[in-house]
């Protein structure tokens, strides 16, 4: 009988809601603890109240209370280094290091990776001054991709349609609206065909497929309103099928793990490749160095194995040995978001309805929540992720909604239309046509 283990979870979001539920339920979690947390992660795990950027605040925590593992749900303390921190003070840490998580901290290292290992991605420029970026973009004409260099919390992506468009990402960028993620701009080729995510789990040398997903980055139905972190996902990604997932991890994830130890900064962690399915075959747009979120909460619902294990098993180098299995459901799930959230939003307005929601069988993961005097309340832009799974998109579709419809939220919205384009391509309605690999309509 393996021992069980004090686990530290970092994180406040739906993903970590996700994680929290995972790891609660594996037989190797002893006490575990999640910081900064929310109200339904609080059902799960001991909320602790710590700040999570003083990296030795941490530490003295997970002495204190003889914490073995810390898994870490979002990127920018990976950037910070806490991993690497931690395991100067001993302590065992789920994520890549400091270097290792420049895969996402800087679009430029990236980008230079692929040039050095032949890695298949977008053509691409990086430019300091705006004058430079301007003329750049004038020679090669739109559409065309604006991209601050560091991280900007997914919002420092523009697709310009338009020469000026692009001329006034670039302006935005070296005025400061991205802070310092912005001193630097990436220009990149606009690539066509669909979009798709393909997750690893990694332990330096070994990568595990660790499932695919296609989340919807827009705020509204159609794809239309402005970018936002996800309004919802589904897994698998139907046109991931066996082929391409295989393509992509000879041609994309296997020399970026060969390429990350060969810069001495070899990955472990979860490694997200976000790709676009083109005519010249599958081109990574980029790396994030941890779970995606929405997409976490529809890849743990259908992992059937445990999480923990897969983890350790990761941090020992020892992943040549092990599958992960999974369910073969469908999971879809429908992100709730505060009305006006990616913009200004009001924080605070009740939510009802949640036992409601969870008796139709669908998973309730919450992001932005809070318990006020005993009342959940919404606490953030994004605030509940509602997920179920079923043998057909279309089934999980239905099933999710319905719970949706079960929650009581005048002050939140949602997209209605979750999983189309996989309904769709089920329905025998949608399908990637060669050569163009543009996804059409065919009736
Ligand atoms: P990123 O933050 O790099 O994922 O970019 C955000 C979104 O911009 C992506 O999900 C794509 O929809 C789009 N995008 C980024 N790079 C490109 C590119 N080179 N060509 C076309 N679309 C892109
Ligand atoms: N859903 C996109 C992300 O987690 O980056």
């Amino acid at each position: 009988m393996n021992e069980r283990l004090n686990i530290l979870l970092i994180g406040s979001g739906g993903r970590e809601h996700a994680l929290a539920w995972k790891i609660a339920g594996s037989p190797r979690c002893g006490r575990l603890f999640c910081a900064p947390g929310n109200a339904g992660i609080a059902r799960e795990a001991e909320i602790v109240d710590l700040d999570i950027a003083d990296h030795g605040a941490v530490i003295r925590f997970c002495r204190d209370q003889a914490v073995d593992l810390v898994v870490i749900g979002p990127e920018a303390p990976l950037v910070a280094g806490i991993v690497d921190d931690l395991a100067a003070a001993g302590i065992r840490a789920f994520g890549p290091t400091a270097g290792a998580a420049r895969l996402e901290g800087s679009k430029a290292f990236t980008k230079e990776l692929c040039a050095q290992f032949a890695i298949p991605t977008a053509a691409w420029a990086r430019f300091n001054n705006a004058p430079k970026a301007k003329r750049h973009v004038r020679e090669f004409g739109a559409p065309i991709v604006v991209k601050a260099d560091g991280l900007a919390a997914g919002k420092g992506v523009t697709v310009a349609m338009t020469v000026d468009e692009a001329c006034a990402a670039i302006d935005d960028c070296f005025e400061g609206a991205f802070g310092a993620a912005g001193a630097e701009v990436v220009i990149e080729e606009c690539l066509d065909g669909e979009e798709a995510s393909l997750f690893a789990l990694c332990d330096g040398r070994t990568a595990l497929l660790f499932g695919t997903a296609q989340d919807h980055k827009r705020a509204f139905d159609g794809d239309t309103g402005p970018n936002t972190g996800g309004m919802g996902a589904y897994s698998p990604a139907p046109v991931l099928d066996q082929p391409m997932v295989e393509r992509v991890m000879t041609d994309i994830i296997v020399p970026t793990l060969a390429g990350m130890a060969a810069k001495g900064a070899p990955f472990t962690g979860i490694l997200y490749a976000g790709l676009m399915l083109t005519a010249r075959g599958p081109q990574l747009i980029e790396y994030n160095v941890r779970f995606g979120d929405p997409e976490c909460q529809v890849l743990m619902p259908r992992l059937k194995s445990d999480l923990v294990e897969l983890m350790l098993a990761a941090l020992d180098g020892d992943l040549l040995a092990l599958e992960a299995e999974w369910s073969d459901d469908c999971a879809l799930s429908v992100v709730m978001a505060a009305k006006g959230y990616p913009g200004a939003f009001e924080k605070g307005t009740p939510i009802g309805g949640l036992d409601r929601a969870e008796a139709t069988g669908a998973l309730v993961f919450h992001a932005g929540t809070a318990l006020r005097d005993g009342r959940l309340v919404a606490a953030g832009g994004r605030v509940l992720d509602v997920t179920a799974l079923a043998p057909t998109v279309a089934g999980a579709q239905a099933a999710a909604y319905r719970a949706v419809e079960a929650i009581d939220w005048p002050g939140g919205f949602w997209r209605r239309d979750i999983g189309r384009r996989a309904v769709e391509r089920e329905a025998g309605r949608y399908s990637l046509i060669p050569p163009s690999g543009n996804a059409r309509r065919t009736r």
